[in-house]
């Protein structure tokens, strides 16, 4: 508890000096000096399309929801590190695991020799996956995942081909971006590098879209030569879309007849973030192969490609080499953080409360924000997507205006048109209301 009586790490903005303040000015200054040109180019563009300052603060410290930057102001943060803070910042749950990890080992050998850690979370997430039989991939990252999916597909099927959809995000190395939907800018100065096997459909956004997109997978499939659907169960990036219920299950009718692999990325979805551990299951398919990543290690970097033991069985009859492995994949420290995080988020029952509390929190947002140019408030559990009219440059302004006010939140959507929401699972209720308000009140 804090002085105020909340709960740790549950408290309502603070803000000491209006931000970007002059340690956060500094700072940024001189990463912009030395990091990627990209990153500044980026927000010099979006000031120019909000019309904005888009000058960024500095990330100091963290503890449940909220962040402190470096100037010393307390905000409350409804991005979590893009989705992946399912427990907050250093969440209680997991610190004395990684402390206890930290001081036995931080690295093993991989694929040769293993950790204990590496081991139980293995054994743990073979029995997330909704059949006997499961095996595991460990990568790093999210696009390491994607990447493990897209081999299997390849070593399963003996077919290159991908469907993958528009709008939809895999991650940015180089199999995941060949099915990089969200936008074609992100593709094109790589095209040459990239596979050129996978084709786009439309990802529907409801009921009348459905028929149009189920065509052109089909399409594909016909050809012969695919060997993955690769899907995220709802849009993440893409702005929180989620598609009318019979469309998993119809990919996954699709997927049979054609004999390719269903491959449903949960990176964003999955793990509690969507009300459930997997969207894919809990919409009633049982997919060949599931991309965990982002929410798995509470902050660290770890992911994970799990699948049905046929789709995994061509990895052993490959002959005597491991052909796909990295140094860090399956790092111990990884590990641990993995395994406090998904025995935290069973105890505790978050998948759940997402559900219960993200839908709450959906009516609570069009209540507040209607007749205030929103177009639609849409999402699953607590991923939610606030579209507002005047697309990408009046979302980026909005989203300023609320940091000035405290609130840390992100556009998303093909064009940027929407703000995603994505706090923690177990964020206390009444920041959630005070969030509404403010919204409202920042969309003037
Ligand atoms: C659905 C989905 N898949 C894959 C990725 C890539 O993950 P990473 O950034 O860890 O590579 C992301 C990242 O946002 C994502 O949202």
């Amino acid at each position: 508890m804090t002085r105020t009586g909340r709960p740790a790490g549950q408290s309502l903005p603070e803000l000491l000096v209006p931000p970007p303040g002059p340690r956060s000015r500094e700072l940024a200054a001189r990463l912009a000096a030395v990091e990627s040109p990209s990153v500044d180019a980026r927000r010099e563009a979006r000031a120019r399309e909000s019309g904005e300052p888009q000058g960024p603060i500095v990330y100091e410290r963290g503890v449940g929801a909220n962040v402190f930057d470096v100037d010393g102001n307390r905000y409350v943060d409804l991005v979590a590190g893009f989705g992946a803070l399912l427990l907050g910042h250093v969440p209680p749950d997991v610190a004395p695991a990684l402390d206890a990890q930290g001081r036995r080992l931080w690295l093993a050998l991989g694929d040769v020799y293993a950790s204990d850690a590496k081991v139980a979370l293995c054994e743990r997430l073979a029995r997330a996956y909704p059949a006997p039989g499961a095996r595991v991939m460990l990568g790093a990252s999210g696009a390491d995942a994607v990447t493990a999916a897209l081999k299997t597909a390849v070593l399963a099927t003996g077919r290159p081909g991908v469907v993958a959809f528009h709008g939809a995000y895999h991650g940015l190395s180089h199999g995941p971006l060949a099915a990089c939907g969200l936008r074609p800018s992100f593709r094109e100065p790589f095209a040459a590098q990239l596979s050129a096997h996978v084709t786009f459909a439309p990802y529907p956004r409801g009921e009348e879209s459905l028929g149009a997109s189920l065509l052109a997978v089909n399409a594909a499939l016909a050809r012969g030569d695919v060997g993955a659907v690769l899907v995220e169960p709802v849009l993440g990036r893409g702005g929180c879309i989620v598609p009318p219920p019979a469309f998993l299950p119809a990919l996954r009718s699709a997927c049979d007849r054609a004999g390719a692999l269903l491959v449903c990325d949960e990176i964003w979805t999955g793990l509690g973030r969507s009300g459930a551990w997997l969207a894919s299951v809990e919409a009633g398919v049982v997919p060949d192969l599931i991309c965990l990543g982002k929410g798995l290690g509470a902050g660290l970097p770890i992911s994970a490609c799990v699948g049905s033991e046929r789709s995994m069985a061509p990895w052993g009859a490959h002959g005597g080499t491991t052909i796909h492995t990295a140094t860090h994949f399956g790092a111990p420290l990884g590990c641990a953080a993995a395994l406090a995080t998904l025995e935290a988020l069973e105890r505790r029952g978050l998948p759940g409360r997402a559900a219960d509390v993200g839908a709450r929190w959906m009516s609570r947002l069009r209540e507040r924000t209607a007749g205030r140019g929103v177009v639609d408030v849409r999402g699953r559990g607590l991923m939610i997507g606030v579209e507002l009219e005047g697309g990408g440059a009046r979302a980026l302004a909005t989203s300023r205006r609320l940091l000035d006010r405290g609130w840390i939140v992100l556009t998303g959507g093909v064009h940027g048109e929407a703000l995603t929401l994505t706090p923690p699972l177990d964020i206390d209720e009444a920041l959630l209301d005070a969030f509404a308000g403010e919204l409202a009140g920042a969309l003037g």
